[in-house]
């Protein structure tokens, strides 16, 4: 087994984000479409450390905890306990994803750490057993994994790979100067529910579905969604300047990812995506633009495991 794996791991865009309400436990029933997009973190894990250490270089890297705080630390620890071995590595974790962007980042390390150290440690699971794993560390964990183009129900941790619909799309990614806390927005869409601001859930995927598999991208554009958007411009109406301005250069469509900040354009290739990307870097809240493509499959191992494998099982 090799002292040191090398894991690259997308991060993820929501097609369609339909949010049911509040459940029992805190958390909302999800149906969403998620895509994986070229926007890469790498986890390198090695041998020889006791316990679990952590050191992070790139994007928002002096904000991140480097102790249990991090969703990285806690997937090593979380695969160590499900095998019944004594944690040993050291991860080195280099960023690209925005932090606390709406793009899931966090949750993109945590699947990469589950690959590298499942490598690592030649536990050799399977994804779904994994993606059981990832489950316990949030809800957003699990898609990583898969990568590609997938339906999630549940609050977002059941995943269903969309495997015949591969089609690649031009994105523009607009990263904000502030961050949005997640619980924030699910709490903020409840009370605009709650005073009647917004509609009711949006829950049907059949029209997006179908979008995925035309080749035309302004079918998508007009098929994509996200019921937290209101939630997020609500709390940080300086969004709609960026989405705006994309929308002025060409862009297809606009939208808010996940529970943002961050702001997402599909354009219709790689000329557009530029000449969106540097209208979208003027407007006021835009830190920079970021142009990208997906699908792309889930956490792979680039070196030190078994890559031909992984790259197989992520089809
Ligand atoms: O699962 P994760 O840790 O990513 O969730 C962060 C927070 O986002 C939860 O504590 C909850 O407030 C909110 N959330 C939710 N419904 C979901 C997913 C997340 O309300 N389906």
């Amino acid at each position: 087994m090799s002292g040191e794996v090398r894991v690259l791991v997308p991060a993820k865009i929501n097609l369609f984000l339909g949010v049911g309400p509040c459940r029992a436990d805190g958390f909302h029933e999800l149906r969403t479409v998620y895509s994986a997009i070229d926007l890469c973190d790498q986890v390198t894990a090695t041998t020889g450390a006791d316990g679990v250490h952590l050191a992070i270089t790139g994007e928002g890297a002096d904000d991140l905890p480097l102790d249990q705080g991090n969703l990285a630390v806690r997937a090593a620890l979380a695969l160590a306990g499900h095998v019944g071995i004594q944690p040993a590595v050291g991860l080195s974790l280099a960023k690209r994803i925005p932090v606390a962007g709406g793009l899931a980042g966090g949750s993109a390390d945590a699947a990469a750490a589950l690959v590298a150290c499942d490598a690592l440690w030649g536990t050799a699971l399977p994804i779904p057993v994994l993606a059981e794993i990832a489950a316990t560390l949030g809800s957003d964990v699990a898609f990583p994994l898969y990568g590609g183009t997938a339906l999630g129900t549940g609050r977002g941790e059941v995943i269903e790979p969309l495997k015949d619909r591969e089609r690649r799309r031009h994105w523009v990614v607009a990263a904000s100067h502030g961050g949005l806390s997640t619980p924030a927005v699910y709490a903020e869409i409840d009370r605009l529910r709650a005073v009647g601001l917004v509609p009711a859930p949006t829950l049907d995927t059949s029209e997006l579905i179908a979008a995925l598999d035309q080749d035309d991208p302004a079918v998508l554009a007009a098929a994509l969604h996200n019921d937290l958007q209101p939630a997020a411009l609500s709390l940080r109406p300086v969004l709609r300047d960026t989405l705006a301005a994309g929308i002025a250069a060409g862009a297809l469509a606009a939208m808010v990812s996940g529970s943002g900040p961050t702001c997402l354009f599909l354009v219709d290739g790689a000329e557009s995506a530029t000449r969106v990307a540097r209208a979208v870097e003027s407007a006021p809240d835009c830190r920079a633009a970021l142009t990208t493509v997906g699908p792309v499959p889930g956490a792979r191992v680039q070196s030190g495991g078994n890559a031909g494998d992984q790259m197989m099982a992520k089809g």
